[in-house]
């Protein structure tokens, strides 16, 4: 029976959905994440909130996201409504750390134009996390 049934448990097991932490767990990833590529970071919110501003060739974050990521947003093409990207306002952002790098590495190809390093991800976070 037992052995009947571990394959099922397994298979379970790796179809579970991720494990969703903290935002913290998620921000500490990062740093550790750059650390061990020998590039250490220590996040901060001010340069994030500048990062998340500067508008490029076409867009900023903030052209989606707003000005006060603590509001909705709206897509910049197809006008779609967007959950605010502040975790004090919509809870569930930034507790998946797939999630949140399927979204950094779409939207900084979109708007740098190039993958958002490790740095700039981490105060893009520390950003998002300290509006209250
Ligand atoms: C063209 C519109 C657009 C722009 C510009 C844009 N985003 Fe987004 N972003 C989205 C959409 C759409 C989603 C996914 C929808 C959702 O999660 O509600 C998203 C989701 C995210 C998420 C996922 C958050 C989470 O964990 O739930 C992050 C992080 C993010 N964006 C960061 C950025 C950053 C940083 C920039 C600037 C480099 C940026 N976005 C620019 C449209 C945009």
């Amino acid at each position: 029976m037992i052995r009947r049934l571990l394959p099922v448990a397994f298979a379970l097991a790796l179809s579970a959905p991720t494990f969703a932490g903290t935002q913290a767990d998620l921000l500490s990833g990062l740093v550790a994440d750059a650390a061990r590529e020998g590039t250490p970071v220590a996040p901060s919110a001010a340069r994030g909130e500048s990062f998340f501003k500067t508008r490029r060739a076409e867009w900023s974050c903030a052209s989606c996201h707003t000005a006060d990521p603590r509001q909705d947003g709206r897509h910049a093409v197809t006008g779609k409504s967007i959950r605010p990207m502040a975790p004090s306002a919509e809870p569930t952002r930034l507790t998946d750390r797939a999630k949140t790098d399927k979204w950094f590495h779409r939207n900084c190809r979109d708007v740098v134009g190039r993958p958002c390093s490790l740095a700039e991800q981490a105060d893009v976070v520390a950003y998002l996390m300290s509006l209250k």
